[in-house]
């Protein structure tokens, strides 16, 4: 999304009284405030991630990494466990959305009211964007569904029936195709079915994140809902451009995904400009690898040292993105199979200053 002359009061004037730009949004019984959404994201919004997104503020609802619904009920059935992905949700702190894949209307139903009832989780949220092969070619999944708007419906009625009083939502994309488009009607297909809150993200699933996200499509479905709050999502980078989309674009609320893997102060950045009030300024270098750390020391005790770097390697990558001197440091952190090795890259190349011994000793 591009920004064209951003100022940034947190209110927009209206004749005799002054609206708030983005007032906090119901997803059912959830207060969602700022109305601004943490995107599930596969292999990065675990406990860990959503642990620092929770520490820094700003998010008004967060979420896990999309969960494969028969996975859950076949590894368990198996081998009496359950999916990595659930790690933390029974205890973390709420608001939480968990987000479930599947095509099977008694899978989606069976592991949403488990979540609901079991883990009373806030929100479970059914995926109907994914484009990639496993999901969407394989297995009839995510995005494919989107092709049938009335089995998208039917699919969000068993789980708003199973998850009742636990409110359910939907994340869709424009379409399967530019020339299939249908947003709007999977939208009130979904509304029709009960859900309390659709996201969109305004790509089609043949764009995968090719181009740009279409807000005006976005837009365009807003009238089209009675009732249910619609979110938009894609390409949201600043909180200049949060506060922008929420005044040329009229949704309830907004998501953001990937600009907030390394910058997960985003959040906090943006419900400080939808408020009106001055935006902190970015962390620092050192202050960012000292979160980096952090970050690396929630993983290590989830997974222990060896799978925790190598897990690492990622959101390392993320954090020293826009940073002069990133790429060398990504060419270093990629190879890294120790903490030891680990440290030593963070310490010698992560952008910016290096740490103290002392601040890294810290965090051993
Ligand atoms: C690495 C990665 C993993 C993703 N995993 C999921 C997922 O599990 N569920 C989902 O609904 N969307 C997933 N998405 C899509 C995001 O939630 C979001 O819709 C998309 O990135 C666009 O938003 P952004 O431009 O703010 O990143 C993923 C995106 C990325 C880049």
């Amino acid at each position: 999304m591009t920004t064209r002359g951003v100022s940034a009061p947190g209110t927009e004037s209206s004749g005799a009284s002054d609206v708030p730009l983005a007032p906090p949004l119901r997803i059912g019984p959830v207060v969602v405030d700022p109305p601004v959404l943490q995107a599930p994201m596969a292999g990065f919004t675990n406990y860990a991630y959503r642990q620092i997104v929770r520490e820094l503020g700003g998010a008004g609802l967060l979420a896990t990494e999309m969960i494969s619904a028969r996975g859950f009920v076949y590894r368990e059935a198996r081998d009496g466990e359950l999916p990595d992905r659930l790690w933390g949700v029974r205890d973390e702190p709420r608001p939480l959305a968990v987000q479930i894949w599947d095509n099977d209307p008694d899978m989606l139903a069976a592991v949403g009211q488990r979540l609901a009832q079991e883990f009373r989780v806030s929100v479970v949220d059914i995926n109907f964007g994914c484009p990639v092969r496993n999901i969407a070619q394989r297995a009839r999944s995510g995005s494919y569904l989107l092709r049938e708007p009335e089995r998208v419906g039917q699919l969000v009625a068993r789980v708003v029936e199973a998850c009742r009083p636990t409110p359910v939502t939907a994340k869709i994309r424009l379409g399967c195709t530019r020339d299939t488009i249908n947003a709007i009607d999977v939208a009130q297909a979904v509304e029709d079915a009960g859900a309390a809150a659709i996201t969109v993200h305004g790509r089609t699933a043949q764009d995968m994140f090719r181009g740009s996200a279409d807000w005006q499509r976005i837009a365009q479905i807003k009238p089209h809902l009675r009732r249910m709050p619609l979110i938009g999502n894609g390409d949201l980078t600043t909180a200049a451009e949060v506060v922008e989309a929420f005044r040329r674009y009229g949704t309830d609320g907004v998501m953001i995904g990937r600009a907030a893997l390394g910058r997960p102060w985003l959040f906090r950045q943006i419900q400080a400009a939808l408020a009106g009030q001055p935006i902190p300024p970015d962390l620092t270098p050192a202050q960012e690898r000292e979160l980096l750390m952090h970050h690396y020391q929630l993983l290590v005790q989830r997974f222990g040292p060896t799978r925790a770097t190598v897990l690492m390697r990622r959101y390392a990558c993320r954090y020293a993105l826009g940073r002069p001197g990133a790429r060398m440091f990504r060419t270093y952190v990629s190879e890294v199979r120790t903490p030891e090795e680990f440290r030593e890259v963070v310490l010698r190349y992560f952008p910016g200053q290096a740490l103290s011994a002392d601040s890294l000793s810290k965090r051993r």
